[in-house]
């Protein structure tokens, strides 16, 4: 017996997101305001890398500059191709026909403002293309209002009709278009080519390749999925809906990789947030853009964590800050009060309450005290502090960077650290006390001397 696998053919992805997005009432292109911390677009770019697409293009027009940025902040080998006067989706998808000119393979076509296609959807769409030429994603819309509506026949989709150009019949039927598109890449940029622009709005439709597709006698399928991910965004208060799902997805996801949130509904994900497995994570917590939490890791209440890594077994909180690329090694105790900014902790390193730590390098098993402030900016650059292994540095220190603080040094406690520390030296640097016999007594009476003069 033989058993017969079929690879998927190679496959070019198309993202549209040329479009102004009007009712956003924005400077940005619709396209790139976020969710979860990442533009719209990525999200657009995640599902589609489920494919492993040969090729990815992003078609671009209003904002391109910014749309061309936030493409190779994703993908660097994802390119973009300038659609100038937004003429429809069908004359959008031909503003790649140039890149895809020689691509053997199958074409997608995505929307970037549909956050919420799910990988196993596209693939779906891609397991379709052995029984059709040309697959097309719908769903059963609860409101079908503006959508192109599928019109089928025993089980082939013969055409999309936009709701504008929609008989009352065709307006009756509640399976609609997503608008996400496949096929055999040549055969949709030739049929793309035939399109025209003889309907109600006046526009080039990638819609209308399904009716073209079969009056050559291609065969046209619908593959469905649920309308909660076709939701496209228009406006901000889609935006805050789609922002919401996206929450509640992560969430899920997070949990059901091995990560316990105590209250879920306080915890917010980013995009690219990773989270290990029996890592505990606690109420009121943001998690921005950047952040892998590691193995067994437990992140208090109020917690804030942007572009940083924890490896395992770290804890952070309450109240804790990290951003700017910070590191936090395995066992890293980080408590209430204290900001990291692109800070590199060793193992094992402890700052437990009330400190800033900014541009430094901390190396394993190093104390810090309450109240140590790196001092990392001097109003014009910023410097770097260094504390090696072992380490302690005393409550109330100011680390005065550029600065080294020794292996095994010991920094006494209110110092102003201005100089670099030698391995094991104790560093005080501060006034000495000085004990005055019974000046206390004089004191209060000089105090309350002044109090009577000044009632006077
Ligand atoms: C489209 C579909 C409709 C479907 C709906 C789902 C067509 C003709 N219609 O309608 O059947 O139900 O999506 O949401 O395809 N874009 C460009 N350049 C253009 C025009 C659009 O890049 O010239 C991009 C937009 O930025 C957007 C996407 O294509 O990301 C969809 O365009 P939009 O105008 O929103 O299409 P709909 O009218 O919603
Ligand atoms: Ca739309």
């Amino acid at each position: 017996m033989t058993l017969t696998i079929t690879q998927p053919r190679p496959a070019a992805v198309v993202i549209l997101a040329a479009g102004k997005g009007t009712r956003m009432r924005s400077s940005l292109p619709k396209v790139l305001h976020p969710i979860g911390n990442a533009p719209m677009l990525h999200h657009a770019m995640k599902t589609a890398a489920a494919l492993a697409p040969a090729k990815t293009v992003v078609v671009a027009g209003h904002g391109a500059d910014l749309v061309t940025k936030a493409t190779a902040a994703f993908d660097r080998t994802a390119e973009v191709v300038l659609q100038n006067a937004q003429l429809g989706t069908g004359h959008a998808v031909l503003a790649a026909a140039e890149v895809l000119s020689d691509f053997e393979g199958d074409l997608f076509v995505l929307f970037g403002d549909t956050p919420f296609i799910q990988p196993d959807t596209l693939k779906a769409m891609q397991a379709a293309r052995t029984d059709a030429d040309v697959v097309a994603l719908g769903f059963q819309a609860a409101d079908p209002g503006r959508y192109g509506r599928f019109i089928e026949e025993t089980g082939r989709l013969t055409a999309i009709v936009e709701a504008k150009d929609a008989s009352p019949e065709q307006l009756a039927i509640r399976v609609c278009n997503s608008g996400l598109m496949g096929g055999d890449c040549q055969t949709m940029l030739r049929l793309l080519g035939e399109v025209r622009n003889d309907n109600a709005q006046g526009e080039y439709y990638l819609t209308d390749l399904i009716g073209l597709a079969n009056s050559q006698g291609l065969a046209c399928i619908a593959v469905m999925c649920d309308e909660s991910e076709t939701l496209g965004i228009n406006d901000r208060v889609q935006l805050a809906e789609a922002e919401a799902i996206f929450q509640n997805r992560a969430r899920r996801e997070a949990m059901l990789s091995g990560t316990t949130l105590i209250a879920p509904e306080t915890v917010f994900f980013s995009l690219d947030t990773r989270t290990g497995q029996d890592v505990v994570i606690h109420p009121n917590v943001v998690l921005g853009p950047g952040v892998q939490i590691g193995d067994r890791c437990e992140i208090k209440a109020f917690t804030h964590l942007e572009d940083t890594r924890l490896a395992e077994d770290v804890k952070t909180g309450p109240f804790a800050r990290a951003r700017g690329g910070t590191e936090l090694a395995p066992g890293v105790r980080i408590g209430n009060f204290v900001e990291m900014k692109k800070a590199r902790l060793g193992a094992g390193t402890k700052a437990g309450h009330l400190a800033y730590l900014g541009d430094a390098t901390l190396g394993a098993g190093v104390n810090i005290g309450a109240g140590t402030i790196t001092c990392n900016y001097d109003g014009v650059q910023k410097h770097q502090t260094t504390i090696e292994d072992g380490a302690f540095v005393g409550v109330n220190s100011a680390l005065v960077a550029p600065v080294t603080i020794g292996q095994g040094a010991y920094v006494g406690t209110g110092g102003v650290v201005t100089k670099d520390v030698p391995a094991e030296a104790l560093a005080l640097a501060r006034a000495p006390q000085v004990n005055k016999p019974g000046y206390a007594k004089r004191l209060r009476e000089m105090f309350a001397s002044r109090a009577r003069d000044k009632k006077q």
